[in-house]
């Protein structure tokens, strides 16, 4: 390797900007590597680690993590559109308890289905999405009508003009996050949807917590610039009940921290299909995505969306057939672009929203990074502020 690309590639070399902290740097440091000339040795994939792990030079001290396989029947597992709990593969993160990782449990073909939910459905009325700051009931009503032909055209003229589903940034589900106020509140609440509820009861069963209740949700839509900016997600009134992620479309890196924000972060691939729960310790632990990696042959789906949807699916299932159009649109969607839907509880069984407090209501927003994906790479500060750009 010659001395430039070794300078390209090289964590040590990134100069640090004054008063910035490790997580800071690592973040910027991720978000202009290029996948190719970097060395991405160092980030963990948990889909290529090897089933004996731990016999293995230690270098991010991954291990193993019990599921609990009895909690899931093979038969809820498959209406979910999952593999049985008992061929999923588990990892956890010395020093980090409660981060579990799930490589890609999903049945082949079935990832489809939460795609198209995402891009077709949970983006509509009731549920709230950044679109709605600029535009009428009408207007978001029918991202996916206003979108498809673009999407499905074969003419790649990159520079028309980007249809309503490419500038979808986020979705709120359930008790609708407020971006301003980093609360939840009972009076901004739709129900939260069905399948999705059922999905996530599952993976946290799967994971030891029996009764997890999807309260709310936050579905992130990120393009080959998109980030998430470093932020801890404390406004769930029970931490003490996992977080979900499930991540879908091209592959991300993800920064795992500290309980304070300047910590050293931890670096891991986030695939197609992957599942991630934070719980316990973890739950509250700083985190970021700081690069969406664009496919090694340009525009193409990772392996396991090579497979459709079975035509023929259980008949209690919660998963829905999917069109030839839907297969399109969803494709070319997912082409240069990546899903992530986290699932959150709110309350404890028996908790009621508190009372509104000014004081600590202030504090909180002093404090809080947000978290939805910015499109600016250049712009992360300033979407952390200004959430609603
Ligand atoms: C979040 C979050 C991670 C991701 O929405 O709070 O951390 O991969 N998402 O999008
Ligand atoms: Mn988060």
């Amino acid at each position: 390797m010659g001395k430039m690309a070794a300078a390209i590639g090289s964590i040590a070399t990134l100069a640090a900007e004054p008063g910035e902290d490790a997580f800071r740097k690592l973040f910027r440091f991720y978000r202009q590597c290029r996948p190719g000339s970097t060395d991405l040795g160092g980030v963990i994939d948990f889909s290529a680690v090897p089933p004996a792990c731990g016999t293995e030079p230690a270098a991010h001290k991954v291990i193993r993590s019990q599921l609990s396989v009895s909690s899931v029947s093979e038969h809820d597992a498959h209406r979910a559109g999952l593999q049985p709990v008992s061929k999923w593969r588990a990892y956890g993160l010395e020093g980090y308890p409660g981060f579990i990782f799930i490589p890609n449990p999903f049945l082949p073909g079935y990832q489809w289905h939460w795609v198209k939910q995402c891009l077709k459905l949970y983006c509509q009325k009731p549920n709230i999405c950044n679109l709605d700051k600029h535009m009428t009931k009408e207007e978001t009503h029918n991202l996916w009508e206003q979108s498809k032909e673009f999407l499905r055209s074969k003419d790649v003229n990159k520079r028309r003009p980007r249809s309503l589903l490419e500038k979808l940034r986020w979705v709120t589900l359930g008790y609708h996050y407020n971006w301003d106020s980093k609360q939840y509140s009972a009076d901004h609440y739709t129900p939260f949807p069905s399948d999705l509820a059922f999905l996530s009861e599952q993976v946290a069963a799967a994971c030891g917590f029996q009764g997890f209740r999807a309260e709310a949700g936050i579905l992130n839509y990120y393009r080959l610039d998109s980030t998430l900016g470093i932020h801890v997600d404390r406004s769930e009134l029970d931490h003490s009940k996992p977080l979900l992620s499930f991540s879908f479309g091209q592959s991300a890196i993800f920064l795992l921290g500290g309980l304070k924000r300047d910590e050293a972060p931890t670096a891991m691939f986030m695939h197609s299909g992957d599942i991630m729960v934070m719980s316990g310790f973890s739950r509250l632990l700083n985190h970021a995505v700081p690069r969406v990696l664009p496919s090694p042959e340009s525009a193409s789906l990772p392996h396991c969306l090579e497979t459709l949807l079975p035509a023929q699916l259980p008949s209690d299932t919660v998963v829905e057939p999917c069109s030839e159009e839907d297969l399109q649109v969803c494709t070319a969607y997912l082409r240069t672009a990546r899903v992530n839907m986290t699932v959150r509880q709110v309350l404890a069984p028996d908790q009621d929203f508190p009372p509104e407090s000014a004081g600590e209501h202030k504090r909180d927003i002093a404090t809080q990074g947000s978290c939805h994906p910015d499109d600016n790479s250049d712009q992360v500060k300033r979407a952390r502020l200004d959430p609603h750009s």
